[in-house]
């Protein structure tokens, strides 16, 4: 592309196009009030943008759905799946890959493995439903996190990075409780900040002086090797896939949602060198998900992944990725609403705790601004906050770290006119902040509570 114009335009063209259901202000409040205040639980044609998520909703493209033709339906050993391994290999060259419905079943399979009351699996920030895999299993999953990415504004190249001290001091003492060291590229509870490809060289050299295996859940990968390539010293005159080869080089082995980065409606796959553990997940795998060429997945699907990782890691495709992204963040930091600075590879991440002071944690300021969003402008974003986070193994509620509204955005979806639909309703909303109630919950499941609570306002 030529780098003498400024606009960095969508590098597709579309082909075949989705309407969207227009609705009224009252309308919307209705819906919301019949969906228990939560987001997750409205009618999906009730939404006009949606940004509840970035994973399985991306546009796939022409090729995809070309190669979907192609897809070999045979129950073992079918071409589909080896089109599908070589394409994984491709970028990440471990022994074993383990193919899954989606990104938690593969965390269910290695945590009902390698978990267990008494262990503890450290991250930088665990994702919902890894946390909950662990938590499950009976280990804690603990964060460890640099410093810069628990502060909202601090400007930090690579807020995704792990704490290696305290990683370290970890390490040192409970090395035997440790089965396994994670590392989430990008870290999507944290803002969608990338980390280092210092950062994991050195987690990386710490697990294997410790001889504890390094795990990345990579379902961003691209994005993170996209911000290398910007960001890291020595990176902009590699190619993409050369530094993810080079992420992969430094892991045992990975997790994968193939909804994020490789452009799937649905998949996954777990990955290791480890002869061992790899025969126990398998093993696993054939009593849950299916036999071990294809795992969850139909072949359609497995050709449809093999395709779109090539796609992702196209350079024309991650400037226009990144940079759409951050088109919005900036647009809402000039309007004055607070965001998560730097702004993320797949979302930008309203900070609720300063637009919305006046409503306490547990009352959930997150969830009152996105009920806000919705019912103003029919956009729908996600809490990532107290709601999600607030209740403790033990039983007990606490205010997570940051109190986040995160406008996810679906990979080649929508254009450049709904996102400036977007800034024109969160601004709106922004600046009638302090008019927003807070929320009580009234229904609250055991586990995951966010999917499936019902609120009501204050
Ligand atoms: N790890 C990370 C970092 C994720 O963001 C997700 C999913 C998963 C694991 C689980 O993958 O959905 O395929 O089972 N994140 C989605 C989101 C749901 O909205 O951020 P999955």
């Amino acid at each position: 592309m030529d780098q003498s114009f400024k606009t960095i335009i969508e590098p597709f063209r579309i082909h075949s196009v989705e309407p969207l259901r227009m609705t009224s202000e009252s309308e919307r409040a209705a819906a919301i009030e019949f969906a228990g205040f939560n987001l997750f639980n409205l009618h999906a044609q009730d939404v006009l943008i949606d940004l509840l998520t970035d994973s399985g909703t991306g546009a796939m493209s022409r090729d995809q759905w070309a190669a979907i033709q192609h897809g070999d339906e045979s129950y073992a050993g079918s071409p589909s799946w080896f089109r599908f391994e070589a394409a994984v290999k491709e970028f990440f060259p471990f022994r074993h890959v383990i193919p899954t419905h989606q990104g938690r079943a593969a965390e269910k399979i290695l945590f009902s493995t390698v978990g267990g009351a008494g262990r503890i699996v450290p991250n930088n920030t665990h994702f919902d439903t890894t946390r909950a895999n662990v938590e499950a299993s009976g280990a804690e999953a603990r964060d460890l996190l640099i410093a810069e990415g628990h502060d909202a504004s601090a400007l930090h190249p690579f807020k995704g990075n792990m704490d290696l001290d305290a990683l370290e001091s970890l390490l040192k003492e409970r090395r035997d409780d440790v089965p396994v060291v994670f590392l989430t590229i990008t870290n999507n509870s944290g803002g969608g900040q990338p980390v280092s490809l210092g950062n994991i060289r050195s987690v990386s050299e710490l697990c294997h002086h410790y001889d504890v295996p390094f795990f990345l859940d990579a379902c961003r990968f691209a994005e993170n090797a996209w911000f290398i390539h910007e960001r890291e010293e020595g990176q902009s005159g590699r190619q993409i896939p050369d530094i993810v080869r080079e992420i992969a080089s430094l892991a045992d082995g990975m997790t994968m949602s193939a909804k994020k980065d490789p452009f799937g409606n649905i998949g996954g796959w777990l990955a290791m060198n480890d002869d061992v553990l790899a025969e126990k997940c398998r093993n696993l795998l054939i009593l849950t998900e299916g036999f071990p060429t294809y795992g969850g997945l139909a072949g359609r699907d497995l050709e449809a992944l093999a395709q779109g990782l090539k796609e992702a890691v196209h350079p024309d495709y991650l400037r226009y990725r990144i940079r759409s992204t951050a088109y919005l963040g900036e647009a809402l930091d000039k309007a004055g609403v607070p965001v998560v600075k730097p702004i993320g590879g797949h979302a930008v991440y309203i900070d609720a705790k300063t637009l919305l002071a006046h409503i306490p944690p547990l009352q959930y300021p997150g969830q009152a601004l996105s009920v806000a969003l919705y019912t103003v402008g029919g956009i729908r974003s996600v809490e990532i906050g107290t709601v999600m986070f607030g209740r403790q193994p033990d039983g007990s509620e606490k205010p997570a770290a940051m109190e986040l509204v995160r406008l996810a955005i679906p990979r080649r979806t929508y254009t450049q006119s709904h996102v400036d639909y977007v800034i024109e309703v969160v601004t709106a909303v922004a600046k009638d902040a302090a008019s927003l109630p807070g929320y009580r919950m009234t229904h609250e499941p055991p586990s995951l509570r966010h999917f499936t609570a019902q609120f009501e306002p204050l």
